[in-house]
C-alpha cells in the first residue's frame, strides 16, 4: 500500500510519517505549508506542496503515486480562530474534506483515516468520556470535526471506503526536539511561553469540583498518538477491513492543571507560584477519555507518562526558541 498523509509536515503529521516509515509503510505527504515545515519529514518521504482543497491536484497525486490509502490530518485547528472565522473553518475543514472524499472515491481508494478531536464532545458531565457519550461541540472547530466524522462515515458507506476516525485528547510532547509543536495554543507551550518571559504560569479557575479545584484533562504523548495511527492503518490495510470505526485516543488518566504545572516546574527548574485567575468561559471541569475501545479494537494503549511528555516538549521548546 502507499499512504498519503495530508498535513504531513505538521506537528502530528510528521510524527505519523516517521512512525509509519520506521514500520516499513510506504508514505508520501501533502502539505500547503501554511503551518508545517518540510524539514520535519523523514528524508525518504516525498512532499507534495499543495492544498487538500485542490481536487485536481489530489487526483493527479493519487494516480502518479498509486495511492491506496489516505491519512487526513490537514485542517485548521485553533478554537479562538474558529470562533472569529467560522465560514473559513467550515470551508476548509468540512468543504475541503468533501473535495478530498470525492477524489478518493474517484480514484478507487478504499481506506481512509480521519483526524478528529475530543472537541466533538463539548463539555460532558461524565467521569470518563466513551465513544457513546453524546457529542455536543461548543465551538465551530469542534463542529467541523463532528461534521467531518459524519461526512467520512456517509462517504465511506456510499463508496465502500473503510474508515477510522480518531478523536485525540490533549496532545503534547515530541519524539525528537525538531518535531515539536511550534504553536502556543495548548497548555504546555503556553506555560513554557510564560516562564520564558519571566512570568508566572496562569491557572484559570481553582474552584472547580475537582480534587484540587483546577480543571482535569487527559494528556497524550504525540509519540503514542502516532503509534495509534500506525495501528489504525494496519487495521485498515488488513484484508477484511471494512466499515467504520470511531475511537478515543487518550491515556485514560486525568491530570489537573495544577499537577501539570508542578511537573513543568520540576522539569524546567522554574517552580514559581502560579497566578490564579477567574474561570474561562467554556472550560469543562473534567475531560478524560475512556481508552478501552482503542485498546480492544487496535491493541493500542498509551505507554508514555506526563513527565516524559513534558520533558520532551521542553527539549523541543528549547530547540525552537533557544534558551
Ligand atoms: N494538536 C492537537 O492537540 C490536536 C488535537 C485534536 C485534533 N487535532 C487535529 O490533528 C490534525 C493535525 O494537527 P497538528 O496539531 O499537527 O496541526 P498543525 O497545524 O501542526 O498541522 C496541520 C498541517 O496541515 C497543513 N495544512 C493545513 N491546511 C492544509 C490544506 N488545506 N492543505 C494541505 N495542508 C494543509 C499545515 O501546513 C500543517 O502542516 C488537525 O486535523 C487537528 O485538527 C490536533
Amino acid at each position: 500500500m502507499t499512504w498519503l498523509i495530508t498535513g504531513g509536515a505538521g506537528y502530528i503529521g510528521a510524527h505519523v510519517a516517521r512512525v509509519m516509515t520506521d514500520a516499513g509503510e510506504r508514505v508520501l505527504a501533502l502539505d500547503d505549508l501554511s503551518a508545517g515545515y518540510p524539514a520535519r519529514l523523514p528524508a525518504e518521504v516525498p512532499l507534495v506542496r499543495g492544498s487538500s482543497l485542490d481536487g485536481d491536484l489530489l487526483k493527479r497525486v493519487f494516480a502518479e503515486h498509486e495511492v491506496t490509502g489516505v491519512v487526513h490530518l490537514a485542517a485548521r485547528k485553533q478554537v479562538a480562530e474558529s470562533v472569529a472565522q467560522p465560514t473559513r473553518y467550515y470551508r476548509e475543514n468540512v468543504g475541503g474534506l468533501a473535495t478530498l472524499l470525492d477524489a478518493v472515491a474517484e480514484a478507487g481508494i478504499r481506506r481512509l483515516l480521519f483526524s478528529s478531536s475530543a472537541a466533538v464532545y463539548g463539555n460532558p458531565d461524565v467521569d470518563l468520556i466513551t465513544e457513546r457519550t453524546p457529542c455536543a461541540p461548543v465551538n465551530p472547530y469542534g463542529e467541523t470535526k463532528l461534521a467531518g466524522e459524519w461526512l467520512v462515515r456517509a462517504a465511506g458507506q456510499a463508496h465502500g471506503i473503510a474508515t477510522v476516525c480518531l478523536r485525540y485528547f490533549n496532545v503534547a510532547g515530541a519524539a525528537a526536539p525538531e518535531l515539536a509543536d511550534t504553536g502556543v495554543f495548548n497548555i504546555v507551550p503556553m506555560v513554557f511561553d510564560r516562564l520564558t518571559r519571566d512570568e508566572a504560569p496562569r491557572i484559570f479557575g481553582d474552584d472547580y469540583p475537582t480534587p484540587d479545584g483546577t480543571c482535569v484533562r487527559d494528556y497524550i504523548h504525540v509519540a503514542d498518538l502516532a503509534e495509534a495511527h500506525l495501528a489504525a492503518v494496519r487495521r485498515l490495510s488488513s484484508a477484511d477491513a471494512g466499515g467504520d470505526l470511531t475511537l478515543n485516543i487518550g491515556s485514560g488518566e486525568g491530570v489537573s492543571v495544577r499537577e501539570l504545572i508542578e511537573v513543568i516546574g520540576d522539569v524546567t527548574g522554574d517552580r514559581r507560584t502560579p497566578l490564579v485567575e477567574g474561570r474561562r468561559p467554556g472550560d469543562a471541569p473534567r475531560a478524560v477519555a475512556s481508552a478501552e475501545l482503542a485498546a480492544r479494537e487496535l491493541g493500542w494503549t498509551a505507554r508514555r507518562g506526563v513527565r516524559e511528555m513534558v520533558e520532551s516538549a521542553w527539549r523541543g521548546w528549547q530547540h525552537h526558541h533557544g534558551g
